[in-house]
């Protein structure tokens, strides 16, 4: 047999997944849950045309589109195969064998992927038991012999950290030359983001998703956001063609219709202010959230393993029950609109009931 190369022989990935959840309520991965309107769809799709399936992506025109939408140099962004790639693109360039990288954890899983296939030695921080992250101790935890820090904001909890603690934080890290990713996959649903701050703070990469607020996560778009000259460093790994043509021509046209983004962030707004109300009701404790995702977990001596299973008799998905502390025995739920958390409230009501 030939020899993988060591680092890689130690990941281990999920076997694939050969179910269809078409027909489910997908609350299980942060995806929009509710399908774009007939009309939407065929104004997306009207965007095509043949010579996009043929031809080779022509980015330029997303590239431009996004430069003003995000008030950014062309050489600030890097368009990446969904900010999966994005990621995957920072720790190739910057992450040697033995490098120390700051995770804060839960967070999305690809990050710690990515850092054992390049060599990264993990120091982990952990959300507290309220979700948040206590800065102080993250802050104390920065040494110069960190090479990188890895923040979700909103982050895997639901939950922010405060601009100003963020920036504490990337200057601290520009001091002691260690860089700083802020991911802001579910930035549309909290609305301050720190991509202003790359002018000033040459150590910051941001990373944003199309995946999620704008509902296109099987177009797989994302990007960077820094100053040129790690933009420029990055460039030398990426992919010949960033994204497809196709998936550039729908991002485009979502730029140009931000209402679209808008009524589904709204429809989350509203959804969301139902499960808070309705579990409170029935006695579940619910947890805040700033995404379209939210923590809650069941009143004591319910059995969630039987919830989880009655939950996917009636053909629901969520996240959980979690394992690991100070999640344990905590669930999570993908916000839909609020016909979809009406239905989800009327199914704990029975269940508990
Ligand atoms: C915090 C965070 N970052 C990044 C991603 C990756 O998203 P995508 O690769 O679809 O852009 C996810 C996906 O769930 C996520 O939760």
């Amino acid at each position: 047999m030939i020899k993988t190369k060591e680092l890689i022989s130690q990941i281990d990935r999920p076997s694939p997944d050969s179910s269809s959840r078409a027909n489910d309520f997908r609350f299980d991965r942060n995806e929009r849950t509710t399908l774009f309107s007939d009309d939407e769809f065929s104004n997306m799709l009207s965007q095509l045309t043949p010579y996009d399936f043929v031809a080779y992506g022509e980015l330029e025109p997303f590239y431009n589109k996004i430069t003003k939408w995000l008030n950014v140099n062309r050489n600030n962004i890097l368009l990446t195969s969904g900010s999966d790639m994005g990621i995957r693109t920072v720790f190739e360039t910057f992450i040697n064998k033995g490098d120390k990288v700051m995770i804060t954890q839960p967070n999305y899983a690809m990050f710690s992927v990515y850092n054992k296939m390049f060599g990264g030695i993990e120091l982990i921080k952990t959300y507290q038991e309220n979700l948040t992250l206590d800065i102080n101790d993250l802050l104390n935890g920065l040494t110069e012999e960190i090479k990188l820090i890895v923040i979700s904001n909103p982050g895997h909890t639901g939950k922010v950290v405060e601009q100003k603690e963020l920036i504490k934080i990337i200057e601290k890290a520009e001091k002691l030359e260690i860089l700083v990713i802020i991911d802001e996959a579910y930035f549309h649903f909290y609305d301050k983001s720190v991509i202003k701050y790359i002018r000033e703070h040459k150590n910051l990469i941001v990373s944003r998703t199309f995946s999620k607020a704008f509902g296109l996560a099987s177009l797989r778009i994302g990007l960077l956001v820094a100053d040129s000259k790690l933009i420029n460093e990055l460039y030398r790994v990426k992919l010949v063609h960033e994204i497809t043509g196709v998936a550039a021509k729908i991002g485009s046209f979502m730029i140009d219709n931000l209402n679209i983004v808008n009524n589904y962030i709204n429809d989350v707004k509203e959804g969301k202010e139902i499960l808070y109300c309705r579990l409170a009701k029935l006695g579940v404790q619910t947890f805040k959230s700033h995404t379209n995702f939210m923590f809650f977990s069941l009143p004591e001596k319910s059995n969630v393993e039987l919830f989880i299973n009655y939950l996917e008799e009636n053909k629901i998905f969520i996240k959980g029950p979690f394992k690991n502390y100070p999640f344990s025995g905590q669930l999570r739920i993908t916000i839909g609109d609020k016909a979809q958390m009406n239905m989800f409230c009327d199914h704990v009501k029975k269940f508990l009931s």
